[in-house]
């Protein structure tokens, strides 16, 4: 009989899921194991909901985006009895290791699986945020940021003829990366990330001197960025299992270009780009990227490196411990800072 290995997706989807699970079901078969889907992240496990993986079934997934396996936000650690839950559906399912797809949160359950219950746990990064630790990049992040920096451009065209100033929001949770990216792809002007409170005066004498240039001037803000001067009360948002604050409401796109409008008097229009940016197929990058992180989840198994994670250190894809990569995140740091000086 073969050795089975279960496969889960955990946390908001991103392009490059699909990829990965193919490159660790190939692996996986390449060194004699079978794999079987748990569907739903840590949910599919607590309630022990299966779909059956094969290198037949996976041939095509490479090219699509979200996540064939079905994904959540559970925290088995939230509710009591669920850990006690996966550590049963693991037995029933004759798991001989768990793959366990995802960023911070999905990895910080498995760091305590592996920690407390010595489980044969796998990591594989994924986040279209890019901020894990340990990784030097996640798969998610290329396609998403792509699509955004498109999003920037379209903007930029409307922008231009209409003589407006442009503010568009795009995600990327607490790490102002996707906006980083976004920002200097797309030629901004002005770029607000969460790792830095606004400076108002800094990034209104930015935006009056691209209008004076060119007039019309683009900005790009994460979706978490401060502005001290849109006076938000932090205790209305509603909080996920992970504890995270739900930022979809806080319309802080909303907020700047208002802002901006109110102390310039230039008409400014805003946009947020949101879930679409999560969607569609994966670039080259993230396909690549995704399958060998895969390939590396499946490697690590063999070699039974438990309570480890497949990661991208230079060129080279690495096993490194779980609880290296989880619990801090990856935020933007003073050698961005001091380019974002140069590049806006
Ligand atoms: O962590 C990925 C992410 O896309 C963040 O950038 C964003 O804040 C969050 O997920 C949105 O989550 P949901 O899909 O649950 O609204």
């Amino acid at each position: 009989m073969k050795k089975r290995i279960g496969i889960l997706t955990g946390g908001g989807d991103c392009p490059g899921l699909n990829p990965a699970i193919r490159g660790c079901v190939y692996g996986a078969e390449k060194y004699g194991y079978e794999c079987v889907g748990i569907t739903d992240g840590w949910k599919g496990l607590v309630e022990g909901t299966t779909t059956p993986l094969s290198r037949e079934i996976t041939e095509y997934i490479i090219m699509k985006g979200g996540t064939m396996l079905g994904t959540s936000r559970t925290n088995p650690y939230k509710v009591e009895g669920n850990v006690e839950k996966c550590l049963a559906t693991f037995k029933k399912l004759d798991l001989h290791a768990l793959v366990a797809m995802g960023g911070d949160d999905t990895l910080s359950v498995a760091t305590k699986l592996y920690r407390d219950h010595k489980l044969n746990v796998i990591g594989v990064p994924k986040t279209m945020d890019n901020d894990l630790n340990v990784t030097d990049y996640t798969f998610g992040f290329d396609t998403s940021v792509t699509k955004a920096m498109e999003a920037a451009q379209a903007l930029l065209d409307t922008g231009a003829s209409h003589h407006r100033v442009m503010v568009l929001e795009v995600m990327g949770r607490h790490a102002g990366w996707v906006a980083l990216y976004t920002g200097i792809a797309a030629a901004a002007d002005y770029v607000c990330i969460p790792e830095r409170v606004i400076n108002t005066e800094e990034m209104l004498k930015k935006i009056k001197d691209a209008y004076a240039r060119k007039r019309f001037a683009l900005v790009v803000t994460s979706e978490a960025s401060e502005l001290p001067a849109a006076g938000e009360d932090k205790s209305k948002h509603a909080v996920d299992q992970f504890g995270h604050h739900i930022l979809k409401d806080r319309g802080m796109g909303e907020h700047i270009a208002s802002f901006i409008e109110k102390q310039t008097g230039l008409e400014t229009r805003s946009a947020v780009i949101g879930h679409m940016q999560r969607g569609g197929a994966p670039t080259l990058f993230d396909r690549m990227l995704a399958t060998r992180v895969g390939l590396k989840a499946a490697e690590l198994v063999r070699d039974g490196q438990w309570g480890h994670m497949a990661a991208l250190v230079g060129n080279q894809y690495v096993g490194v411990p779980l609880e290296k990569a989880t619990g801090e995140l990856k935020t933007v740091n003073k050698e961005w800072f001091d380019l974002m000086e140069v590049l806006f």
